[in-house]
C-alpha cells in the first residue's frame, strides 16, 4: 500500500515505538464501547473493566476467535447509552449493568448468538 506523504502534522520529533505496536491483534469481532461523556456518566468506564474481565475468563480478548475491545468518543445515540457496537454483525447495544455486560459476552462475543433484548438497533 502506497501511503502519501504529508507534512508532519506535529512538531514532536520522537514518537515511542515498540516491535509489539506494529502488530495488528488476531480477532474475529470489534467491539467498540462508548466511553463519551454521557456514557461515561451512566457507567461506562466501569463497564469497561467488567467487559474485559469477562472476555478473559473466556480467553476471548485478542485472540484469533475473539474480541479487540476499543473505547470511543461519542457514537451519537447517548440517551441510549451506555452504547456498545459490534462488528462485523453491526449491531448496537445498550448496556447498562456488569450482567447485561456478561450477557453480551457469554452469548454474543463468545457463542455467538445476537442478544437480542438488549440491541438498540440491530444490521444482522
Ligand atoms: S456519549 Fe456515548 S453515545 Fe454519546
Amino acid at each position: 500500500m502506497n501511503i502519501p506523504s504529508t507534512e508532519s502534522v506535529t512538531s514532536c520529533s520522537t514518537v515511542d515505538t515498540h516491535p509489539d505496536w506494529s502488530h495488528i491483534p488476531d480477532h474475529s469481532r470489534h467491539v467498540f464501547l462508548c466511553t463519551g461523556p454521557r456514557c461515561t456518566q451512566r457507567g461506562s468506564l466501569q463497564l469497561w473493566k467488567k467487559l474485559r474481565r469477562r472476555l478473559l475468563e473466556h480467553a476471548r480478548i485478542e485472540t484469533p476467535g475473539g474480541v479487540l475491545l476499543t473505547r470511543t468518543h461519542c457514537q451519537f445515540p447517548c440517551n441510549l447509552g451506555p452504547v456498545l457496537t459490534v462488528y462485523p454483525e453491526a449491531c448496537w447495544y445498550r448496556v447498562r449493568s456488569e450482567a447485561e455486560a456478561h450477557r453480551i459476552v457469554d452469548s454474543h462475543l463468545v457463542e455467538g448468538i445476537v442478544a437480542a433484548d438488549l440491541l438498540i438497533r440491530s444490521q444482522a
